[in-house]
């Protein structure tokens, strides 16, 4: 059996130390000890609410579903960022301590306030259907399996808690979930937008170093930074840095942008030819003088 230290086998109880606290100030900050009844497939959540019922109602903690679906009973336990209703207490070695995620702000004991999170997906620029024209929409199954990974997100805020950007530092970086959000859009077949520009000034993606911490404790396994921050980042460089897809992105496509770019062409080239001689003449004579010039 994979029972560990965490069940006092000779009592059959399961320790907890969890942190209590109002707000996010420190100074009110302590840890309480509790002892649980052990039963079998009990999760962490399970024991919160034994102490809620038969030890200290004033116990905060957030839950809904108790199923891994919702993503609100998003915790630290024993550091690491978890759900407490999917995490079992017989998997845990020696005594479990429970805390609040560190990256959002304390309301009280368990429970954090993580709408900052709803003003990042207010930024988000929102699906856009490419324009088809009273054409019926028609994709591939492997385009639609390449979106629906991160439709599975059940917005536990977990990966944005583990984040160190996030975490630690001051950035305008929108985090993990976000960004797969933007990559559900970006890679759904029918969206025409590309939302590049926006990952890269005001989603802050190049202060993610791929570190892979977000994809790893992911609870619904969603690869975040393989198939959604790296696909993503690699569309900023295509975009703003390589030279070449810059130049291939404005090649004519048909007769009309060939005649503008045309036009544009010999347009530049006229007024090279008129100022050149207006900038370059005195130019030449100033660095003369100077003696800069033979
Ligand atoms: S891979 Fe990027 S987003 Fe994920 S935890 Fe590391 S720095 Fe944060
Ligand atoms: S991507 Fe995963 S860890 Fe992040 S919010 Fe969604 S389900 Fe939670
Ligand atoms: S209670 Fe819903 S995810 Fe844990």
């Amino acid at each position: 059996m994979s029972q560990k230290t965490t069940i006092q086998m000779n009592t059959g109880t399961v320790k907890l130390k969890i942190q209590r606290g109002l707000g996010a100030d420190p100074s009110t900050t302590r840890y309480d000890t509790f002892e649980v009844p052990h039963e079998d497939g009990m999760v962490v959540l399970n024991a919160i609410h034994y102490i809620q019922a038969n030890i200290d109602p004033s116990l905060a903690a957030r839950w809904n579903c108790k199923a891994a679906r919702c993503g609100s009973c998003s915790a630290e336990i024993n550091g690491k960022p978890r759900l407490m209703c999917k995490t079992r207490v017989d998997t845990i070695e020696g005594e479990i301590t429970v805390e609040p995620m560190k990256a959002f702000p304390r309301l009280r004991d368990l429970v954090t306030d993580v709408t900052e999170n709803w003003r990042v997906a207010a930024m988000i620029p929102a699906f856009s259907p490419r324009l088809t024209a009273g054409k019926e929409w028609r994709f591939y199954q492997k385009d639609v399996d390449r979106s629906r990974e991160f439709r599975k997100c059940i917005e536990c805020f977990l990966c944005q808690d583990v984040c160190h950007v996030i975490r630690e530092h001051e950035s305008d970086y929108i985090g993990p979930r976000w960004v797969v959000k933007a990559a559900s859009l970006d890679m759904h077949p029918m969206d025409g937008l590309n939302r590049s520009k926006f990952l890269k000034d005001a989603g802050g993606l190049g202060y993610c170093n791929i570190t892979k911490c977000c994809q790893e404790i992911c609870p619904e396994h969603i690869v975040i930074t393989d198939d959604a921050i790296i696909p993503e980042k690699e569309r900023v460089v295509d975009r703003h840095y390589d030279p070449l897809l810059w130049v291939y992105r404005h090649l004519p496509r048909n007769e009309v942008q060939f005649e503008a770019q045309t036009k544009r062409v010999l347009k530049l080239v006229f007024w090279v030819a008129l100022l050149a001689p207006v900038v370059l003449v005195p130019a030449y004579y100033l660095l003369k003088a100077l003696g800069l010039a033979p």
